[in-house]
């Protein structure tokens, strides 16, 4: 059987329809409720709902064969797997964001909210900046709003989360996109099932 993890959310919607359009469709799956794990018996597959950052430590341990996850939880974890295609959805940017009135006192430590410390430490890093990271796990455009950090690094969509809050894009750090990836001995062994998956959702996407 091929183990599939999705991620749950926004982009699991997506990758949901995508999957189905390529004919690969989980009885259940349209409407989860509370389930998390989907069954497809006529292709021997069955996938499973996890947070998006759970993704890529499924298929990097094997539990999941493959999976779908965002460039950025690849880019934070540098998970040991193949980034087998870009399924060219979950279009997205990671973007330093501030208050529309920031102005930057190159001077002084910045302090960064951020629910992704490596690509903000990897991007300052880059640009020889000091920083003082504060790790969130989501809302974190409240941050410079309340003044418990300067500036964010997050996902950036369509812009009304950072248009709600005042904030504003000072700089874009990566485009971002849903990818597919394997776990590398799975790849190997189930590399059949596992191409023509790839080869229907090139295709649809
Ligand atoms: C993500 C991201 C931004 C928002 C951006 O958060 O962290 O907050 O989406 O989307 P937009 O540009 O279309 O407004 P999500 O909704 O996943 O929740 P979170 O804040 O808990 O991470």
């Amino acid at each position: 059987m091929l183990n599939i993890a999705f991620p749950k959310g926004r982009l699991g919607e997506r990758v949901r329809e995508l999957f189905s359009k390529a004919g690969y469709k989980f009885e259940g799956l349209e409407n989860p409720e509370r389930k998390l794990i989907f069954y497809n018996a006529q292709n021997d597959m069955r996938c499973f709902r996890v947070k998006p950052f759970d993704v890529s430590v499924y298929v990097e341990r094997g539990a999941a064969d493959i999976g779908v996850a965002g460039r950025d939880i690849l880019l934070e974890r540098d998970p040991d797997v193949y980034e087998l295609m870009d399924l060219k959805t979950g279009l997205c940017k990671m973007a330093v964001a501030a208050l529309n009135d920031f102005r930057d006192d190159p001077e002084k430590v910045l302090r960064v909210a951020t629910e992704f410390p490596e690509i903000a430490k990897k991007y300052y890093a880059g640009l020889g900046r000091d920083i003082d990271i504060i790790y969130l796990r989501g809302s974190v455009e409240i941050a410079p709003v309340l003044g418990l950090s300067d500036v964010i690094v997050d996902i950036v969509e369509t812009g009304s989360t950072l248009k709600a809050n005042n904030l504003k894009i000072v700089s874009v750090i990566s485009e971002l996109s849903a990818r597919l990836i394997a776990n590398k001995s799975a790849y190997k062994f189930k590399g059949e099932i596992i191409n023509q998956i790839m080869k229907g959702l090139s295709q649809v996407s």
